[in-house]
């Protein structure tokens, strides 16, 4: 039998991934998307497939259960008796599709191009879930360590019961280091461990001028309509450079590391004669300052926009918020400052969603030198120390549900990936260098507990 110190994780690996694929492309043929108005039994599947993986992974499995939440999953091995557990963290839905005209393939039909895995979920967040089925199978039956899996469903729509799950089930989750597989590498081939991540507050700004609409060519001239009153309004919202106009949020600073306006405009699709937003290094801006964007506008469409005066008009405005920025205090700003920024007396009502906490990890002990370790090892150089300017906005309530347990960031994704949009893709080869790093990482985290 293989002790832990000779078995050959990299052949193991090697060996078992052309069944990670498999895996990952019947995953992807879910459309598990778990926004309101989608069909619950799509995540009701991707759970039960994500179940059966995990199953043949050599795990035991149950489909886990709170009133109104699409189901997370749970597998669970044993390691030797006094080994440290590990809990893996994946979610199984996913961001909807969009407009399908922008795909150059499918988004629920997996291809391969150019060393690259497309389709809706690929690398956010599905690819969580074939590395941690991967580096269980990697050590037969027998891990060095106790391995818990932990796959939500309503990651994509704001992990709205995962605090009753952790209520339900949190003996069961218990664990000394967490790996949360939802974030990527620094580039495609370059690993990283994300540190930190910003919180996200949104609200709907509704901005109204009158009763109801007007012939536009009888009263325009004197008469304001409500979606220029608010276009003017939503323009406060950043200054003539980019930076946000909201006062009093809370600024920090990060190591610019070697990122550059032209990788960011590469990534983006920035076109060319477009200035990039705000000042300061592009990691501070991204990871450690807020963001404030617009993401829809209720207003006529252009096609039936007919001569009349818009009475009303409603948009949603989102921003992001660094750690050490309290969500509530951010909120209370934001309103103001667009309330303030309503032109003509307009009558602005702003109603706040749901918001989710930032985040800055300590990326410091056994658990972190261990995963070190293992992703020097798998990738052959050194994992950069990155921010995240997305949100995890769980992440807070684990670390304090488990307190003692080290949080570890990690993912398959890179800058390239096209999360949450059109052509989404995973890197093949960091795919694979995942499962070898997080199988490796099994091992040196039972080797640092005596
Ligand atoms: N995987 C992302 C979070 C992420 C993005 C981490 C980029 C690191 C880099 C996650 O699935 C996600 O998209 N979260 C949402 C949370 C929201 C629904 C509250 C987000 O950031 O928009
Ligand atoms: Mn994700």
């Amino acid at each position: 039998m293989d002790t832990p110190a000779d078995r050959d994780l990299t052949r193991t690996i090697d060996e078992d991934f052309p069944r990670v694929r498999r895996e990952l492309e019947r995953l992807i043929r879910i459309p598990s998307v778990s926004f309101p108005g989608f069909d619950p039994s799509t995540v009701e599947a991707s759970a039960e497939e994500t179940r059966r993986l995990l199953e043949a992974s050599g795990m035991r499995t149950r489909i886990l259960e709170v009133e109104g939440a699409p189901p997370p999953v749970l597998g669970r091995i044993d390691g030797p008796d006094g080994a440290p557990t590990v809990l893996l963290y994946a979610h199984h839905d996913v961001q909807p599709e969009g407009p399908l005209d922008l795909w150059d393939s499918l988004p629920y039909e997996p291809v391969e191009r150019g060393g690259r895995i497309y389709g809706r979920g690929s690398s956010d967040d599905k690819a969580g879930i074939v590395i941690h089925a991967a580096a269980v199978r990697a050590w037969g039956a027998s891990p060095p360590v106790g391995v818990t899996v932990f796959v939500e469903g309503e990651e994509e729509s704001s992990s709205e019961h995962l605090p009753a799950f952790l209520d339900r089930y949190g003996d069961v989750l218990q664990a000394d280091a967490v790996i949360l597989a939802d974030s990527g590498n620094w580039r495609p081939g370059e690993p990283a461990l994300t540190t930190s991540l910003r919180g996200i507050v949104a609200v709907i700004v509704e901005v109204r001028t009158l009763d109801h609409a007007v012939h536009s060519g009888e009263y325009g001239g004197a008469v304001p309509d409500a979606l220029t009153a608010i276009c003017k309004t939503l323009a406060g919202l950043h200054d003539d450079r980019g930076n946000v106009a909201v006062p009093g949020l809370v600024q920090g600073d990060a190591d610019a590391l070697d990122l550059t306006d032209t990788d960011i405009r590469a990534w983006a699709g920035v076109r060319p004669g477009v200035t990039l937003l705000g000042e300061g290094s592009l990691t501070a801006r991204m990871w450690r300052k807020a963001a404030i964007s617009v993401l829809g506008i209720d207003a006529p469409r252009v096609q039936e926009a007919s001569n009349q005066l818009v009475p009303v008009a409603r948009a949603k405005v989102s921003m992001r918020i660094p750690p050490g920025q309290d969500p509530d205090q951010a909120l209370e700003a934001l309103e103001k400052h667009i309330e303030a920024s309503a032109p003509w007396g307009a009558e602005v009502t702003v109603t706040p969603e749901a918001s989710g906490q930032p985040y800055a990890l300590d990326a410091t002990g056994p658990a972190y030198d261990a995963l070190r370790r293992a992703f020097t090892e798998a990738f052959g150089r050194e994992p950069v120390d990155m921010g995240a300017g997305g949100s995890i906005p769980f992440l807070a309530a684990f670390a304090e549900r488990f307190p003692k347990a080290s949080l570890l960031l990690t993912g398959a994704a890179d800058p390239t990936s096209n999360a949450h949009s059109e052509n989404e893709s995973v890197d093949v080869e960091d795919l694979r260098r995942s499962c070898l790093a997080e199988a490796l990482f099994f091992r040196y985290l039972a080797g640092s507990v005596p």
